[in-house]
């Protein structure tokens, strides 16, 4: 299975911090924002990544990551998307790259205390359709939303007023070689974007979405709010585990005695 890191965007809503450089090369704590998704995407198995970046600082990706030694990869795929035409606009920038394989899409911006690997597998076994990792939120209208009846999902709202669950789809994708052709079906929304959550929708249509719930804390970092979250989060307990267990709090000293 090949990667795919969504960098793109112009990160309006953390203005002015995006005046002058791209939102995912932004700190979160000890390193620059993109580099949590890349190590999702390893940490499940995955050395085929492409990122796909845009903007006035595509170059500074490169100068960042190089071939992805860091990350112990041999080599990083770059693609740009021009202006900000939405995520499944710049997801579609990845078909030559994704080549008939199947993909696991990850949003630049989505931050994760564990790891995705069951899911990865899991999908490597279900082999066609399509997968999304849910997890439990209290501010449900900022996401997308799914509606599962019995323990099907039989549709997905983007950003609703009146949430059907408390359920969010985090910006964690696998999909088929289809969805190619999936986004090129879609029309613009009200926000002027392809969105990913049509994507999502064809696939609950055709009956081939499958979902699995999260394990440990998951923030994005678009918002000053989720962005100060994520680098809280992130000092208080680390990203990207790949043990099974979450860690333990910190031993904690009572007296002379250590709890
Ligand atoms: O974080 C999870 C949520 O991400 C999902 O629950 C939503 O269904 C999904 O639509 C998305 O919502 P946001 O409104 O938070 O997405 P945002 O516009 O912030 O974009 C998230 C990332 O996607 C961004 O960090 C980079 C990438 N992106 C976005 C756009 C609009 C691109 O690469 N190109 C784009 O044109």
């Amino acid at each position: 299975m090949k990667g795919v890191v969504l960098a793109g965007g112009l990160g309006s809503r953390l203005n002015p911090l995006t005046k002058v450089t791209n939102k995912h090369l932004l700190p979160i704590y000890d390193k620059p924002m993109i580099y949590y998704p890349i190590q999702t995407l390893v940490n499940a198995g995955i050395q085929d990544i492409l990122v796909v970046t845009g903007g006035k600082n595509a170059g500074e990706f490169l100068r960042l990551l190089g071939n992805g030694k860091e990350f112990g990869l041999k080599h990083v795929n770059y693609t740009y998307q021009e202006g900000e035409g939405g995520i499944a606009h710049a997801l579609g920038l990845a078909e030559f790259f994704a080549d008939g394989e199947p993909i696991c899409v990850i949003l630049g911006d989505n931050i994760i205390e564990t790891n995705v690997c069951k899911a990865a597998d899991d999908f490597r076994k279900q082999g066609k359709g399509a997968k999304i990792i849910l997890k439990q939120v209290t501010d449900a209208d900022r996401f997308g939303v799914v509606e599962i009846q019995g323990d099907h999902i039989v549709g997905i709202e983007e950003k609703p007023k009146a949430p059907k669950s408390n359920l969010a789809v985090i910006g964690i994708y696998f999909y088929d070689a289809s969805v190619f052709e999936k986004i090129k079906g879609l029309k613009p929304s009200g926000r002027g974007e392809l969105e990913i959550t049509d994507v999502n929708n064809f696939y609950v249509q055709e009956g081939s979405l499958t979902y699995e719930m999260l394990d440990g804390w998951w923030t994005d970092a678009g918002t000053f709010e989720s962005l100060l979250r994520a680098n809280n989060l992130v000092a208080s307990t680390g990203a990207n585990h790949v043990r099974a267990s979450l860690p333990q709090a910190a031993p904690v000293a009572v007296g002379d005695q250590i709890r």
